[in-house]
């Protein structure tokens, strides 16, 4: 039987532009999606980026102007993979149009302009989801079964980071990541470490954080430009379960490339896991017979869902862009109805709204309660 159709439309097409590309043509082969996709427009401020997207990924039509496209009553659904800054202009005119939106972290500038765009969309009734790619990976998926089974005993702790190195060099220019309307090492990845530590954890209650500024001048075309972000943001933190924890989000950490990386321990047992090496994850059990203790790998395979469905063999691994194919395929089914959205607007708002209360502590260097 033939499937409705939802027709795309993506604005930007840089990395993220991409990857969501890639993942839209990938997610209806993988899986049993309650739609058929139809990549429709791609936008872009440049012409030759939009033209040269169109011709790769296979969008039937490019375009200068998203908000020609936001208004197009052919478009089903809107994917936002421009800066920052301009995620809430151009998701609250694709909810106004009455499209679902797929927004890249972080969701806005502010924890408040988060809420409005959470709150347009749920008064609109259409289906959101941001890019926290990272809690798409069947090994967190199987960590977060294990905590919730007992397997870890009664949970302690956990310390996550979130750490790369693409801001090391001073001659890296100014760019969006610096603008102060969203930018910033916590805002850019320490985000992902946060929504990594409460979807293993639960609710964060109290933030203890420091955010720094390293680099504080940066090369931009009109000539040197002060940097206010953060390069270097770190908390520490209280769940409501009683765990603590620490997290860093950390963008000039020299010869790291993706390390999203967490321990998280309890009474019985502990877990590892490196983005690194996102294919395995390691445990240790206080259960197996003294002198045989250790951390044992646990490789991804297809008791790991929905790994299976990429790959028959275990040890083959998946790859970052299939996460993406992942995450568009718990979109499409929740705009078909089958399941809940998998991280939406709101989600994204709560994972904000720690940004900010990390930042807010380290200005008043005092506790903040979330
Ligand atoms: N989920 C993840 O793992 C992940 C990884 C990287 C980036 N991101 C997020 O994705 C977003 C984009 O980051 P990126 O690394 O792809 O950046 P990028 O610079 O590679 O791409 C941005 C694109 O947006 C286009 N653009 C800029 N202004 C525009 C406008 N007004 N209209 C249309 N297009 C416009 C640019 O021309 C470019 O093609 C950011 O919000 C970033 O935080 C998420």
């Amino acid at each position: 039987m033939k499937k409705p159709i939802l027709n795309i439309g993506l604005i930007g097409t840089g990395f993220m532009g991409k990857a969501h590309a890639l993942g839209f043509a990938a997610a209806p082969r993988v899986f049993d999606l309650t739609h058929d996709l139809v990549l429709h427009t791609v936008a872009d401020v440049f012409e030759g980026a939009a033209l040269a997207a169109a011709r790769a990924y296979g969008f039937a039509h490019h375009t200068t102007d998203w908000r020609a496209m936001v208004a197009d009553p052919a478009i089903d659904v809107i994917s936002i993979t421009a800066p920052n800054a301009l995620h809430k202009e151009m998701s609250l005119a694709a909810i106004a149009a009455g499209k679902h939106v797929y927004c890249e972290k972080p969701l806005a500038p502010l924890a408040a302009d988060a809420l409005e765009m959470a709150v347009a969309a749920e008064a609109a009734e259409v289906k959101t989801q941001v890019g926290f790619n990272y809690l798409c990976n069947p090994m967190l998926g199987l960590a977060r079964q294990m905590i919730e089974a007992g397997e870890l005993g009664e949970l302690r702790g956990i310390r996550v980071i979130h750490a790369e190195d693409y801001m090391n060099d001073p001659a890296t220019p100014y760019s969006f990541r610096h603008d102060k309307a969203g930018g910033g090492a916590l805002a850019d990845i320490g985000s992902h470490a946060l929504a990594t530590a409460e979807f293993l954890c639960g609710p964060i209650t109290r933030v203890l954080g420091d955010c720094v500024t390293m680099v504080p001048e940066r090369p931009s075309p009109t000539g040197p430009r002060r940097v206010e972000v953060d390069d270097v943001g770190r908390a520490f933190l209280r769940f409501a379960s009683g765990a603590t924890g620490s997290v860093e989000g950390n963008w000039i950490s020299t010869g790291r490339k993706m390390q999203h990386d967490f321990e998280v321990y309890g009474t019985k047992g502990a877990l590892a896991f490196s983005q690194e090496h996102f294919n395995v994850l390691t445990y240790f059990s206080t259960q197996d017979p003294k002198g045989r203790q250790g951390f044992r790998r646990i490789e991804a395979g297809p008791d790991h869902a929905p790994y299976g469905l990429f790959c028959v063999a275990a040890g083959h691994q998946l790859g970052f862009n299939d996460l993406k194919a992942i995450e568009v395929a718990g979109f499409v089914n929740a705009i078909g109805g089958k399941g809940p959205e998998p991280f939406n607007f709101r989600q994204g708002l709560r994972i904000q709204g720690l940004v900010e209360a990390i930042q807010t502590s380290s200005t008043q260097e005092a506790w903040i309660g979330v």
